[in-house]
């Protein structure tokens, strides 16, 4: 591909080959081990949601648009989160306020854990003892010892479908650039820098602000260490997954720092969060989490608060999620080619005649992402290909827009029906929310402890007779 500023009609069609390798990665996951299929009357999965809070009653509202699974039981501690959460999936599902009695209930084929984290465990683990599938938000699990019970049970139980809530392993936009980082377009990927900043000074998330009673008031669960993992299990959990997707690799060490700068209210968990991971084949991936400015520099500062940025020796990408409001965005800017012997013979001579000189190179102009469905084909008339290169060549101007057809959102829940019922294995599946939940107690640690956290300290950690975790040091 040529490194000019514009865009010719050969680089969009490139690209677009290159980009449009979404369908295949989605049909890669076949060949996983069968396991058992729901037995519903009909064909949709029937399903219980155990916390119908923030997060439970979004993913009612999503729920109540999909057609595979079907709602007939809810359960809240707190009568106006159920109210909520019945009164946005409609229709007449039981309700209760103890989960063991909603696990009890025969046509139940499935469970929704959307709890506060410490509670994921223990509900997890029975509805796996129940004989029910699950899907449980992330971060999967909260404590080491967890990691080994969990893993321990899942493998008594293999025929029933266990999903982590890390949605951008649904996107296709995601999908997309894990498949170019994997076919070398990008060229070598060895950094990545993720960031989550939030303004919560100006515009505080009703999530992250102290309400009364401090930590005997369940609502505010995410501000204390006994419920929590702070920043890192509720931010980095996505984006520390999004790194090990496509490093293929969890990573061997973490190190940061962490402090309480500005929500002294009470709080226990850092609001300012800096870490460093470094990956077995030598990437790394920066974090950043602040709370007083939602600032970001992606996509010209067209979006805040978070994304990814993806650096190849031959392209980088600028990734973020898409939402109810905003959709995915990802653009991809190419790096200078690498210099032929011609040019460096006539820098060479150039450098001897003037005197060495340094100029900042010129800046590539980003290449919006498009998916395959703008692939020509042999099939398409002349006026589809025209169609189809007059909207590559809109959406490379930012004219338009690709949006992705489903909120990934949608899509992780249909599939999670769609593999209750074939059988097959999430992709965002117990390893994928075990190797999150890792990362997310290990990068804590490593802040708490101010050392080098390694990865496989994990394999020592919560077994009986291990040593509890030192008490968080005392900064900001
Ligand atoms: N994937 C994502 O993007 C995403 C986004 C937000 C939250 N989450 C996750 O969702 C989970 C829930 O977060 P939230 O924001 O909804 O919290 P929340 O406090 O708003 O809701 C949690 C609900 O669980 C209920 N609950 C607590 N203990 C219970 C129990 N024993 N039985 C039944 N209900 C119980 C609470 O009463 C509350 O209504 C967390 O793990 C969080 O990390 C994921």
């Amino acid at each position: 591909m040529s490194f000019t500023d514009d865009l010719t009609r050969r680089d969009v069609v490139k690209m677009a080959g290159a980009a449009g390798l979404a369908a295949a990665a989605v049909s890669q996951i076949d060949g996983f081990p069968a396991i058992q299929t729901v037995k519903a009357a009909n064909d949709q999965v029937q399903f219980g949601m155990i916390g119908t809070g923030s997060r439970g009653s979004y993913l009612l509202k999503h729920l109540a648009q999909i057609d595979n699974g079907r709602c007939v039981a809810l359960c809240d501690v707190k009568q106006d989160a159920l109210d909520k959460g019945l009164k946005t999936i409609g229709g007449s599902p039981k309700t209760f306020k103890d989960y063991r009695e909603l696990l009890a209930q025969k046509d139940v084929d499935a469970v929704f854990v959307t709890t506060p984290l410490f509670m994921h465990y223990p509900i997890t683990t029975d509805a796996l003892q129940a004989g029910k599938h699950v899907f449980c938000e992330k971060a999967l699990v909260f404590k080491p010892e967890e990691v080994h019970g969990l893993r321990a049970l899942a493998a008594q139980h293999p025929k029933q479908v266990l999903q982590t809530g890390l949605q951008r392993r649904y996107s296709k936009f995601y999908q997309t650039v894990k498949d170019m980082v994997d076919k070398g377009v990008l060229g070598q990927v060895k950094y990545i820098h993720a960031q989550w900043h939030r303004n919560m000074i100006n515009k505080p998330s009703s999530l992250w602000t102290m309400k009364p009673g401090g930590d005997t008031n369940l609502a505010n669960w995410r501000l204390y260490r006994k419920y929590s993992g702070g920043l890192v299990a509720e931010l980095t959990s996505h984006q520390v997954d999004v790194s090990d997707w496509m490093f293929n690799s969890s990573p061997e060490w973490v190190m940061g720092y962490g402090s309480l700068n500005d929500l002294k209210d009470g709080r226990d968990v850092y609001d300012n969060v800096q870490l460093i991971y470094h990956y077995p084949g030598g990437q790394q991936l920066t974090w950043s989490g602040i709370s007083t400015n939602q600032h970001s520099a992606l996509f010209n500062a067209g979006r805040s608060e978070m994304g990814e940025i993806i650096m190849g020796t031959d392209g980088t990408i600028h990734l973020t999620v898409g939402e109810d409001i905003h959709h995915a965005v990802a653009w991809w800017y190419r790096e200078p080619p690498k210099e032929t012997q011609v040019e460096k013979d006539a820098k060479k001579k150039e450098t001897a005649v003037a005197g060495a000189t340094m100029v900042a190179g010129g800046a590539s102009r980003p290449i919006p992402l498009l998916f395959d469905d703008l692939n020509i084909t042999k099939n398409d008339s002349f006026l589809d290909r025209e169609m189809k290169f007059a909207r590559r060549w809109l959406y490379s101007k930012g004219v338009m827009v690709q949006e992705e057809d489903t909120n990934p959102v949608d899509t992780e829940l249909s599939s999670f029906f769609q593999n209750c019922r074939d059988g097959k294995r999430p992709r965002a599946d117990l390893e994928v929310g075990m190797a999150d939940s890792i990362a997310v107690m290990l990068s804590n640690k490593a802040m708490d402890e101010n050392r080098r956290v390694y990865f496989n300290e994990i394999d020592k950690m919560g077994l009986p007779g291990a040593k509890p975790a030192a008490a968080p040091a005392k900064k900001g």
